[in-house]
């Protein structure tokens, strides 16, 4: 039943990726009003088995799939996504204030390298058009935890970015189930110098006393550039275990560009995709041999099937995320992949996803 996406993305390949986006969330909202629609949604995609199961900071997932951030940046999506098997949902990247973003086309498709690059630069309503639809699924409940990322306002100058964060933290903390405080993405000019220790610590050491004052239960995530070198990966590392962060994303996209065959190659932006699993995998690694078991981690960057999510497990993430995958395989990976994974657990006589990540 879930096979129809062949036939349909040579259409939706045929329009710019960003309207093609733009019609997928459509088609979700669309689905969200009708609860029957809802329904046979999840008929067609939901796949549950109870060794799919996971807790990570407390959170409990059914399984270890979920939507990266950037798929549904102002939270219209969530029950949609969720009714197609997500295990969990980040949504954002929210600012404080509406923004525009870059100039378009400002998404490209590498289908040769199966992977997108993307320079939109936080395109997105707001964080107070956001809060409505945010207490809305509070209220209403949801299958899958509910991520939100937060980050600086294009305009606000990087010494301000504090109060941005500050501010998000403090409007979004009762609607989430954790907060992604993303410093990483490639298009948002001097964002990514947040990552430095200098600017890191006292970033997450005001964020983590706003959340100690009105959230204490709330997990708060960094999530991180596969572009910081094995010390700067360290010196944020310590940063993050200095103030008490439940865990790390790893990763957003990339500024590499690592032998791609695609004519858009030399576009602008963060690539993202099949191009960017090794960089992120070997970020997971390097950041569960550094912190043992004192971080959570959310793996992401080009898992397409079950086996390159099992290898993001094995380097130690607990949880995984997918963004790109979906535009290229469509809605039923988040199937295909706990599908695979489940067969891999009955072959090798694994009883859980620890069990099988471990080999
Ligand atoms: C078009 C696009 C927009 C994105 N927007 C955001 C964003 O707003 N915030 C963020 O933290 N990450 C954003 N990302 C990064 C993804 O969340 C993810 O970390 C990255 O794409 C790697 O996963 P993937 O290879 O499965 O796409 C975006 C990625 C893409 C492709």
């Amino acid at each position: 039943m879930t096979s129809f996406y062949p036939a349909l993305r040579p259409l939706l390949f045929q329009l710019d990726a960003e309207t093609a986006h733009a019609i997928t969330l459509q088609a979700l909202r669309a689905v969200q009003h009708s609860p029957a629609l809802l329904r046979i949604l999840t008929r067609m995609f939901a796949f549950e088995d109870a060794r799919l199961r996971t807790e990570v900071c407390g959170l409990r997932f059914r399984n270890p799939i979920g939507i990266a951030a950037g798929y549904d940046k102002n939270a219209a999506c969530v029950p949609g996504l969720s009714a197609l098997g997500a295990g969990h949902v980040e949504v954002g990247t929210l600012t404080p204030l509406a923004q525009r973003g870059n100039a378009r086309p400002r998404v490209f498709r590498l289908a040769q390298d199966a992977a997108l690059i993307n320079r939109l630069g936080f395109p997105n309503a707001g964080i107070v058009a956001a809060l409505p639809r945010l207490a809305a699924l509070r209220a209403r409940g949801h299958a899958a935890p509910l991520g939100i990322n937060i980050g600086k306002g294009r305009d606000t100058p990087l010494e301000l970015a504090l109060e941005d964060y500050s501010t998000l933290l403090q409007q979004v903390h009762p609607f989430a189930d954790y907060i992604a405080i993303n410093i990483s993405s490639p298009n948002t000019p001097g964002l990514r110098t947040l990552q430095s220790s200098a600017a890191l610590a006292p970033l997450l050491g005001a964020l983590q006393q706003l959340r100690r004052q009105h959230c204490p239960r709330l997990p708060l995530f960094v999530k991180i550039a596969p572009d910081l070198s094995p010390a700067q990966l360290d010196e944020l590392l310590d940063a993050a275990l200095a103030n008490d962060i439940a865990g790390v994303i790893a990763t957003n996209t990339t500024t590499a560009r690592p032998n791609l065959r695609s004519p858009a190659a030399g576009a602008e932006g963060g690539l993202s995709g099949v191009p960017l699993q090794p960089a992120s995998t070997a970020a997971i690694r390097h950041i569960r041999k550094y912190s043992g078991n004192q971080l959570a981690i959310i793996g992401a960057g080009g898992i397409d099937c079950a086996a390159a999510a099992l290898e993001k497990l094995s380097a130690g993430a607990n949880l995984l995320q997918v963004y790109t995958g979906l535009v290229y395989q469509g809605p039923g990976l988040l199937q295909a992949i706990n599908r695979g994974l489940v067969q891999m657990l009955a072959q090798r006589g694994a009883r859980s996803l620890a069990e099988l990540a471990a080999g």
